[in-house]
């Protein structure tokens, strides 16, 4: 074993006793697995129309209200103020009927791009699945996303439709007249007719609660999601109907969904964790989920486990971070011993924070899992019936095989650092970047898929997560694009040119740090700053803010002119610049 690889294996390993599980895992025998499993074998998960066609959300809602589960609860929903409604399958496949029926009468057709942008609501839950069932491309949008943001996504996927509240609905308003493709603005709450708003309630009112789900290729799109690369805006990550095979199976077999859990994902729909895991995979498997509004709140959440019976939890470092923070006090408060299984993704989740959940939780570890907007569903885990690893992703889903390779695409021995790769061609891949295929090809290389990560297995097979390889942001476990924020940035008129790096950060993994220009006639100021941070917040979104702002003469440039923002990140870390050959002058 090299240096190396002792470094990298310093924590003490989670062993489990089997015969102390609480449930038996639904996936057992993880290495004959591997070596037998073919893709074909998880088809029989989900129903399929005669033909071949498929309709992801008929598998999620409908096929369980047409059978045994039509009166289990699916949803139960806390509106976070201490009101919770539950709902049926049944119900939902009412809900979601009527919706699908009420863009149909808009005239709405088959894969046309249909935007949700809402709080965490049922009517968020129901839009989005009705107008999968309908046919449409569905694309949910975070509610933090200001105008810039909201423009970009809407204009570059020529969205016909989008289904909003009377708050939100203002920031669409600022960027309406360069939407020539957006025909129906869809307000759930106070519409307003003279503006030709639609009435979602009025309408929903109306409509037929009976749908037949349209059975579709399983290559046509189930769902888009807008995520960020280095370059460029952000891009649409475009998903296919089939996919719902590999989230159904990565539910069962990671999250080990049963049919007595009570299952809670703490993601927000408009990431790609809350599609795929607080709403497709969980009710395609037929569970019942919690879905909890308002905002990040310590004391809400673990009242929110006791009150709710969840048996199993899907959230975030940073999460697990801020609730260590807030101590062990507020935890001992609550009964969490309904709690069965945890899991993690976003970032690196430290191994404090597994072996913090081994104490606070009742002996319950964090299970680390990878993936990306782009992979559709978790592709590299610690799965229940394995010891963990703290600190490590875990191993490769059985069907996926992943890799570490150098920069020819040849695989690294054990415990070399090199870029993540995954061999093309699972189910939930995404199909496109929407309507740019150079992009696309970005990721495809050599016969790999690469990630942008890069990352080193130990002698066990365990991947470790190393860095990115590219400039994106982590910051508390959502992803930003510097060139996004350095977009907005210079729309300020105080600024000339900006550069944005991520800089580390005990509690959210990254912060956003700006390296500004000032226009002449400008001097820096603390008053400044703050302008310029509250400028992004509203222009791209309340998260993707610089929290750093560095006022310097001049930014380093290739000769071409493109930032670097690795001699920035270099600088600001302290570290070797190493080659800067092609620094400008
Ligand atoms: C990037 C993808 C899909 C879930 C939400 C994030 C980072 C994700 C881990 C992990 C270390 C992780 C990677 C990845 N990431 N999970 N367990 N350990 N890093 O989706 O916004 O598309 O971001 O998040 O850098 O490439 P995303």
């Amino acid at each position: 074993m090299t240096e190396k690889t002792r470094e990298f294996m310093h924590s003490d390993i989670v062993r489990k006793d089997m015969a102390q599980l609480r449930l038996e895992p639904n996936l057992k025998g993880y290495e004959g697995l591997r070596e037998t499993f073919k893709w074909a074998d998880a088809d029989k998960l989900v129903e399929w129309f005669p033909g071949g066609k498929i309709n992801s959300a008929y598998n999620v809602i409908d096929r369980h209200a047409l059978g045994e589960r039509k009166d289990k609860i699916a949803l139960i929903y806390d509106d976070g103020e201490g009101d919770a409604q539950k709902y049926t399958f049944k119900q939902l496949y009412e809900e979601t009927n009527r919706f699908a029926n009420v863009l149909g009468r808009l005239g709405v057709k088959r894969q046309d791009r249909v935007f949700v942008f809402l709080q965490r609501t049922l009517e968020q839950y129901v839009s989005f699945l009705g107008a999968i069932k309908a046919g449409a491309i569905a694309s949910p949008m975070f509610p933090a996303f200001g105008p810039d943001a909201i423009k970009d996504r809407l204009l570059d996927s020529g969205a016909v439709a989008i289904v909003t509240d009377s708050e939100l609905v203002k920031r669409v308003y600022t960027v309406k007249d360069q939407l020539p493709d957006l025909k129906h603005i869809i307000v759930a709450g106070d519409a307003n007719a003279d503006a030709g708003e639609i009435d979602y309630r009025a309408e929903m009112a109306s409509a037929s609660d009976r749908f037949e789900a349209v059975p579709m290729d399983p290559e046509e799109f189930q769902f888009m999601l807008y995520t960020s690369g280095t370059t460029g805006k952000p891009k649409g990550v475009v998903h296919a109907h089939k996919g719902i095979v590999q989230q159904t199976l990565s539910t069962r077999w990671v999250l080990d969904v049963h049919e007595e859990d009570i299952f809670w994902c703490t993601a927000d729909l408009g990431w790609v964790t809350g599609v795929v895991y607080g709403c497709l995979g969980p009710w395609s498997c037929g569970a019942t989920q919690v879905g909890l509004g308002g905002r990040f709140d310590p004391e809400r959440w673990y009242r929110s486990i006791q009150d709710h019976r969840i048996s199993i939890w899907y959230t975030a470092p940073t999460a697990v971070r801020m609730l260590m923070a807030k101590g062990d006090d507020l935890p001992a408060k609550h009964d969490l011993t309904c709690l069965r299984a945890l899991y993690s993704v976003g970032e690196p989740l430290n191994p404090e924070g597994v072996r913090w959940a081994l104490e606070v939780f009742d002996n319950k570890p964090f299970h680390d899992t990878w993936w990306q907007t782009e992979t559709g569903s978790i592709l590299i885990t610690n799965f229940p019936e394995m010891p963990i690893k703290p600190g490590s992703m875990g191993k490769a889903l059985p069907g996926i095989y992943a890799a570490v390779v150098d920069e020819d695409g040849n695989e690294l021995p054990q415990g070399e650092e090199g870029s993540l790769v995954i061999r093309p061609g699972w189910p939930s891949m995404m199909r496109q970047i929407w309507k740019n295929e150079p992009k696309f090809n970005e990721y495809l290389r050599d016969g790999w898929y690469y990630t942008g990560d890069t990352a080193k297995i130990d002698e066990d097979g365990y991947f470790w997560y190393v860095g990115r390889a590219d400039d994106v942001i982590k910051t508390s476990g959502e992803r930003v694009g510097p060139f996004e924020v350095e977009s907005a940035l210079i729309e300020h008129e105080a600024i000339v040119e900006a550069g944005v790096i991520g800089k580390p950060d005990q509690l959210r993994g990254s912060i956003i740090k700006a390296f500004i220009v000032l226009t002449p006639g400008y001097k820096e100021s603390d008053e400044l700053k703050k302008d310029i941070q509250k400028f992004v917040k509203s222009r791209l979104a309340g998260h993707a803010y610089p929290r750093e702002i560095d006022f310097v003469e001049t930014l380093p440039k290739t000769r071409s002119g493109k930032i670097m923002r690795r001699l920035l990140r270099a600088k600001e870390l302290g570290l070797p610049t190493g080659d800067t050959s092609t620094l400008e002058g």
